[in-house]
């Protein structure tokens, strides 16, 4: 509505001695709707004028200018009302979408602004786990959502690829080579490696202190130390690599915490010279007790850097090299402790632009019972160290398997059973992604295969399944639209509220940029599906191709205005959009 209050102002500027901020200050919604849409009392310029308030109004409604958006603008007593032309509104929006297909939904609401955004980010030396779905898919929408309504985006993966862990694992591999000099170095090993170590140490607290030590040792640049880092990591990035491709995930860089090894010295100066350090058992903290938050560890005891400095350390980097409006985190909420001392640490550390830094937090997921073998249903997250995971990869399989049964149960053409593999790879992904927009982040969600693979209900499965009823739909039609195509025709309250809702979808985007929430593009997604669904079961009314040429061509440019619309929302949340299925 707010876009209407702006132009009806700006129209009653051009006629008065007002300007168009204050003119949007004085307006009012009439309290019937046959009255109009937006009022403009007409008290206050009586005294001016020395007229009298109806009077006023009356000479305003023969000035101003009409048209569309507005069907009229008229008076009605003391007030100047003006009435939205719904559907001139909706038919030129509908028109917008056919225009031009790749913009429909995109705007430069965020021109000129810049937004870091951290997401993925995972600890490597394991595979990832079903809970780092959250991070990764969420992270993506929003990425794209952002750079949809305008911003420059840049996308950076947080890769928790140093501290103790890497420590831990040198402590396990030495061990294990001295047993076998052929030790493999994968990312299951490596798995395997660091549930051995917390197992082994259960019974050898020393353990610890020596994996402290090689990590000291890799801090101090020691060679053997480096060369066995360097190994990990390799071997966890190729399958980080293959999913990250799965999940259509993408990032401008890599630049994990190693990345600020050399930077860190200059980030505790910076602390320092502000007078931040304190000392605290030997360990170097920033306190935070004034803010009722416990002291940010900067220094271990050992002179171990943390977790903390190198967070403190990357957004000094980021702000220096991408100057940003914005830095978004988008990391579990059990580190909302983590991002408030982090962030209350660089305001103290006199940066203005601390305050655009944002924790964007999400809930925990759990998978339903049975889901995944022996799991009865507990919440997963978290349990690494003693082995017990879901991981991720296993999911999407399970999902693509299922998905190729369903497919081939449907099959209605041979060109689905020959693509069946691709298919059932968007499906069956596309499926287990959906499930994190289905309720707002916050939310915790808790997972099942019923859920994710509803072909009925709110799944991603369901949109991807009318989009491809909708290609169907310009399949059968068989030809290029006309160019010229009578949107008037569209008459019945059905047809009227697909246009209606079609016409939202730029809002539906630029509120999910506003509120971080990519799952208001997916419910708007679902409801546009149940409301062209509405029109399109009503078969008797709404004969989509029929004799009538001008009439099939405005109802197939309608199905073709869903059409781009339900593509448009599925490639920002990530998923595919068969043709068919
Ligand atoms: N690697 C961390 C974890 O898996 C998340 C990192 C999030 N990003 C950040 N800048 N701290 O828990």
């Amino acid at each position: 509505m707010s876009s209407f209050n702006s132009i009806a102002a700006k129209r009653i500027a051009q006629i008065i001695n007002l300007s168009e901020e204050e003119i949007v200050g004085m307006l009012v919604k009439p309290p019937k709707p046959e009255m109009g849409d937006i009022g403009f009392p007409c008290f206050t310029l009586a005294k001016a004028l020395k007229k009298a308030p109806p009077q006023i109004a009356a000479e305003l409604a023969g000035k101003v200018e009409q048209g569309a958006p507005f069907s009229e603008a008229k008076a009605v007593g003391p007030y100047l009302n003006f009435i939205i032309d719904e559907s001139a509104v909706a038919a030129s929006t509908v028109g917008a979408a056919l225009a031009s297909p790749e913009n429909w939904g995109k705007s430069e609401s965020g021109k000129g602004k810049t937004m870091v955004i951290d997401y993925g980010s995972p600890n490597i030396a394991k595979p990832l786990a079903i809970h780092h779905m959250r991070t990764n898919v969420i992270g993506a929408a929003l990425m794209r959502i952002y750079k949809a309504t305008g911003w420059n985006v840049v996308a950076i993966n947080h890769l928790g690829d140093w501290g103790t862990t890497f420590g831990q694992l040198m402590v396990s591999y030495k061990k294990a080579e001295a047993e076998n000099p052929d030790q493999p170095v994968d990312v299951d090993a490596l798995f395997k490696l660091y549930v051995k170590f917390h197992a082994d140490m259960e019974a050898d607290e020393n353990l610890g202190n020596e994996a402290r030590d090689w990590f000291k040792k890799l801090e101090d640049g020691d060679e053997e130390a480096k060369r066995l880092w360097k190994s990990f990591v390799d071997a966890s990035m190729k399958p980080l690599y293959k999913i990250y491709g799965r999940l259509g995930m993408h990032f401008d860089h890599y630049l994990g915490e190693s990345y600020f090894e050399d930077k860190m010295e200059a980030t505790v100066e910076n602390i320092k010279a502000r007078n931040l350090l304190k000392e605290s058992e030997g360990a170097m903290v920033i306190d935070l007790e004034e803010y009722g938050m416990p002291p940010l560890l900067v220094q271990k005891r050992d002179g171990a850097t943390t977790y903390a400095t190198r967070d403190l350390a990357a957004a000094e980097y980021r702000h220096k090299e991408f100057s940003f409006d914005k830095c978004l985190y988008v990391v579990a909420n059990q580190q909302e402790l983590h991002f408030r001392q982090v962030f209350k640490a660089l305001e103290l550390m006199g940066y203005d632009w601390a305050n655009g830094c944002e924790h964007i937090k999400f809930g925990m997921l759990s998978l339903g019972p049975g889901v995944f073998g022996e799991n009865n249903g507990e919440a997963i997250t978290g349990s690494t160290r003693k082995g017990v995971v879901i991981f991720l990869a296993d999911v999407l399989d399970r999902a693509v398997e299922k998905a190729k049964e369903i497919l081939l149960d449907n099959a209605r053409s041979e060109s689905v059973k020959a693509n069946v593999d691709t298919l059932a790879e968007q499906i069956g992904v596309g499926a287990v992604m959906f499930t994190e927009f289905m309720q707002r982040r916050m939310k915790d969600i808790t997972f099942t295969w019923d859920r994710a693979l509803n072909q009925q209900g709110d799944s991603g499965v369901y949109l991807q399944y009318t989009h491809a009823r909708l290609s169907s739909i310009i399949r059968k039609y068989g030809k290029a639209l006309p160019k010229e195509i009578d949107l008037s025709k569209l008459e019945t309250d059905f047809e009227r509220a697909v246009m209606m809702k079609v016409g939202q979808f730029p809002a539906a985007v630029e509120q999910a940029a506003k509120e971080n929430e990519p799952s208001i593009v997916a419910s708007y997604l679902l409801e546009l599906c149940a409301v062209f669904n509405r029109m399109y079961t009503d078969k008797e009314r709404h004969k989509i191709i029929s004799e009538d040429e001008i009439l099939s061509a405005a109802r197939v440019g309608l199905v073709e205005s869903v059409r781009i619309t339900l593509a448009n929302g599925l490639a920002l949340l990530g998923l595919a959009a068969p043709e068919e299925m």
